[in-house]
């Protein structure tokens, strides 16, 4: 049986299951080059079937989400009332009341156009081109890429993102594959939006650049309390479901939240971000403590668990047995959680768990040479191309590595990276300079799998597999490692063994037969707000621009003439 898994919104990615295996994965902006692109991905179907030697006819399924469309459930206009009946109840100012209610009607609005306009249109473009066709809830979708690829028999899913169908964040109990809903928050009670109107308070792009305020959130002083952030937003653990406090004047489900604005005269940035920070990691905590006395399996998918500091916080709860979130965790992820869906629904049994997130494009090495040809390369001649990598970064080179099939999802793994040694705290400063970016988090580290325990306070090495999550370092990563350790003397670890990555395990393990580290920088190879590099030609590109030192594409390394 082989199923197509589709999404068409940010980051619109495909995925090909094949009897119960996930064997292809691509988003469509390493394709097109738009970062997060959204619409129907055609060139990435296109370029997956032809790379399988497929038609449309071979495929027995097509999968996608954005069931409130059909539905019609959206917006949830009994939920609106409530919220502005609430407004006016309160003790708010009567032109604070106004500003607030105008911007539900508004919001209300938009969800209709969204729903009922965009995606019904983009869901009858599909339904024409794709027979058998089948529309999956879009929180469903995200909590079946987190459960089928737990490896968890049983568990609880918390999905959170911005908004997706007619809900922000749901819970669901799976267990053998079946799932029962526990509950679901309104649209409009998004911690997706909440840390999305911070980042673009601070200047950054929203839905983008959450991660720097992450970053950004270790240099503030805890104990400096915003209460306009704080109360923005809470769980409610009878209901459990998240709670916008649109009634205190303050939170509103969008990312241009003008009642913001007047915090940038009082604070500074580093302080507001670190509030939004604790209330992020407050209000989830508050949820996952919520769902169990006892000690659970926890899944996790949704754009919120892309923040790997929250992640670490929900590791630690007393409550919590396991923990796993999806790789891509963002909306790339719900094609995956669609196909894997869909084929135990068909087939009555689980689909195969993704081990390994290297599912996207592979290039020929003659491919590689034909495009290297196009440019001024010089090859550099070598029989270990492992041992000569290590001995180039140990000499602090920064080398561009491009090597085997692309990584689906957010995190560059080894096969589309920049390397380079993590003993200089300073290259946090330069190589940010080179790339063009700008970042208050520290590059993060990859380390040999049997030397991790010794610098990282972890324990469960397969929950750092594909870093999803912080871990707090021990005093030999600071010495040896400090590029890698954040303020918070926390890192977010890429574990790397010889089955995982085989070239990569084989760099560290020369890296530290020399230097007697087992670490190294890892950081996507990409320029400045572009997606990661796919093709030889968007590496060359990549390598040119960023004045890198050396290439490496498959088997071959190159110098610029
Ligand atoms: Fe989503």
């Amino acid at each position: 049986m082989r199923i197509i898994g589709i999404n068409y919104l940010s980051e619109s990615s495909v995925c090909l299951l094949e009897n119960g295996k996930i064997i292809f994965s691509l988003s469509e902006e390493r394709l097109n080059r738009k970062k997060n692109w959204y619409g129907l991905p055609l060139k990435s179907i296109n370029y997956i079937l032809k790379k399988k030697n497929l038609k449309y006819s071979d495929i027995d399924y097509f999968v996608t989400s954005g069931v409130s469309a059909i539905e019609k459930s959206v917006p949830d206009h009994k939920i609106y009332n409530f919220r502005i009946q609430k407004i006016l109840n309160s003790k708010l100012s009567s032109s604070k009341k106004k500003i607030q209610i105008n911007f539900l009607k508004d919001r209300a609005k938009h969800e209709d156009n969204v729903i009922n306009k965009r995606t019904k249109k983009l869901l009858y473009e599909l339904k024409k081109k794709f027979k058998n066709l089948k529309i999956y809830d879009h929180h469903l979708s995200h909590a079946a890429s987190a459960y089928f690829n737990s490896g968890f028999k049983e568990c609880i899913c918390l999905t959170i993102d911005g908004w997706g169908d007619n809900s922000s964040s749901k819970i669901i109990h799976f267990k053998n594959g079946k799932y029962k809903q526990i509950s679901s928050s309104a649209t409009i009670d998004s911690l997706g939006y909440f840390y999305g109107s911070i980042t673009k308070l601070l200047g950054f792009k929203p839905h983008q650049h959450e991660g720097k305020i992450l970053g950004l959130a270790a240099y503030g002083n805890k104990s400096i309390k915003i209460k306009e952030i704080s109360e923005m937003i809470d769980f409610d653990t009878k209901k459990k479901v998240f709670l916008g406090n649109f009634e205190k004047g303050f939170y509103q489900s969008t990312f241009n939240n003008n009642n913001l604005k007047h915090l940038l005269k009082k604070y500074s940035k580093k302080d507001i971000a670190c509030c939004a920070q604790q209330t992020l990691e407050k209000v989830v905590l508050k949820c996952v403590k919520s769902l169990s006395k006892n000690k659970i399996n926890i899944a996790l998918a949704g754009g919120v668990f892309a923040n790997v500091k929250l992640n670490q916080k929900i590791k630690e709860l007393k409550n919590v047995k396991n923990i796993y979130i999806f790789p891509n965790m963002g909306d790339g992820g719900l094609s995956v959680g669609g196909a894997q869906l869909l084929y135990f629904e068909k087939k009555k049994k689980p689909p195969k768990v993704i081990k390994s997130m290297y599912l996207g494009n592979r290039y020929l090495n003659n491919e590689i040479i034909a495009e290297t040809k196009k440019h001024k390369l010089d090859l550099i001649y070598t029989n270990n191309i492992e041992k000569k990598i290590a001995e180039l970064l140990a000499q602090g080179k920064v080398i561009a590595h491009f090597n085997n099939e692309m990584e689906f999802g957010p995190r560059s793994l080894g096969n589309r990276s920049i390397l380079c040694s993590a003993l200089d705290k300073n290259v946090n400063d330069w190589l940010n300079k080179k790339l063009k970016r700008t970042e208050f988090m520290p590059f993060a580290p990859v380390i040999l799998e049997d030397k991790a325990k010794d610098y990282l306070k972890i324990k469960k090495l397969a929950d750092y597999k594909f870093m999803t999550i912080t871990c707090n370092c021990k005093k030999k990563m600071l010495k040896q490692a400090p590029a890698a350790v954040h303020i918070d003397n926390t890192a977010r670890p890429q574990v790397v063994n010889r089955t995982s990555n085989l070239r990569l395990a084989l760099i560290l393990e020369n890296f530290y037969k020399i230097t007697g580290t087992p670490i190294l920088i890892n950081t996507s190879f990409n320029m400045h707000e572009e997606p990661i590099v796919c093709s030889p030609n968007d590496a060359i590109r990549g390598f040119i621009d960023g004045k890198l030192d050396y290439l490496v594409l498959n088997i071959f390394l190159f110098k610029k003439k």
